[in-house]
């Protein structure tokens, strides 16, 4: 398992390397590159690269550096076909490295370049290295800039991400497509205690938030939650609102940040609570959460408010702790 983990991390390392010599190279990836505003420094300063088209651009590249196909696929690099041979994982992609908190790159997500092909990302499979659940894009770079500045960004994209970074926004990282999970959470809340979701405004984007309240809040960070959009309130995202603020970039984000919601009042406000049952399926959704909380202050004023604005008790008489968390919680 050890030897594994190693093939992965230096096969990926050997990868990411590769992927960032092969970008000049293609005019078609400098010219995205350039539409999508990221300096030359930037691009290496996060390993963004490209992997060429055709089937063993890097295939080729490791068995130089003596790697066989097989070792590849292990990897999570190349792909068996269904003729039986192996090709290279991802062709004719904008290439993100993914790095564990270590710095070390050990896995990639891909960018299609052009609009109509499909997937619009392809990411490295789980291996030996690499658990979804547990990296969160950018904390390598975003640890020592999230207790400084004493909150965490949490946005859903690798563009999102790394503009905010360039722009000055350091305290940033991306979940990159997978909902947040109480392992993420965790790793978070050894870094800051207050987060700010700034996701996009669409379905996906406004469903992702509820989750992540929910998730962050037992590990004791209390969210807040963001949602850009341009002069006329077509709702955007975090790199959309970079690219279109230029240099006042950051102040400007920083000013949204300033008008977060807090979670309570976003919950209270996008939740239905017209009718009796709707109140009280709120009331109980919600103290389902708080009595996860870690903090008994924090806990008993919100369970306060909760009184206050539905008329409930502020106590968890009849609430059941989730058997998960439960368990969760009660490892050393
Ligand atoms: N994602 C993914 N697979 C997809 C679509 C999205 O893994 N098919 C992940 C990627 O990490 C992506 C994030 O979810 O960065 C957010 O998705 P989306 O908002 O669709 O992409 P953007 O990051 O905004 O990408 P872009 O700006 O390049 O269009
Ligand atoms: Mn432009
Ligand atoms: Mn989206
Ligand atoms: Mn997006
Ligand atoms: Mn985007």
């Amino acid at each position: 398992i050890a030897e594994e983990r190693t093939l992965v991390r230096e096969l990926n390392e050997l990868a990411a390397d590769w992927f960032v010599e092969q970008l000049p190279k293609s005019e078609k990836a400098l010219n995205y590159i350039r539409t999508r505003h990221l300096s030359e420094e930037t691009r290496h300063f996060f390993k963004v690269g490209y992997a060429p088209e055709g089937r063993e651009g890097f295939l080729s590249y490791a068995a130089k550096n003596g790697f066989s196909p097989r070792q590849l696929v292990e990897a999570g690099l190349a792909v068996e076909r269904e003729n039986g041979g192996i090709a290279d994982k991802f062709r004719d992609r904008l290439m993100f490295a993914i790095e564990n908190l270590s710095g070390k790159v050990v896995a990639f997500g891909g960018r299609v370049l052009e609009k109509q092909k499909k997937p619009k990302y392809l990411n490295s499979p789980e291996t030996a290295l690499y658990k979804k659940g547990e990296i969160l894009y950018g904390l390598s770079k975003a640890k020592n800039e999230i207790p400084k500045a004493g909150s965490v960004v949490l946005v859903e994209g690798y563009f999102d991400m790394i503009s905010l970074y360039q722009a000055g926004v350091k305290n940033v990282v991306a979940v990159s497509g997978t909902a947040l999970t109480e392992k993420h959470a965790e790793i978070l809340s050894r870094y800051t205690k207050s987060a700010y979701l700034v996701f996009d405004g669409d379905e996906a984007g406004r469903k992702a938030a509820l989750r992540t309240i929910e998730i962050v809040l037992p590990e004791g960070i209390v969210p807040k939650i963001v949602a850009l959009s341009r002069p006329n309130g077509e709702k955007i995202d975090p790199d959309n609102f970079v690219n279109e603020h230029g240099a006042s970039a950051a102040e400007d984000f920083n000013r949204e940040l300033t008008k977060a919601e807090d979670w309570f009042d976003y919950l209270t406000r996008v939740t239905p609570t017209e009718t009796i049952e709707d109140r009280a399926k709120f009331v109980t959704h919600l103290k389902s959460i708080l009595i996860h909380m870690r903090d008994r202050e924090l806990q008993h004023q919100y369970l306060r408010l909760l009184a206050e604005r539905y008329g409930t008790e502020a106590n968890f008489v009849g609430i059941r702790p989730k058997e998960e968390k439960r368990k969760f919680h009660s490892e050393p």
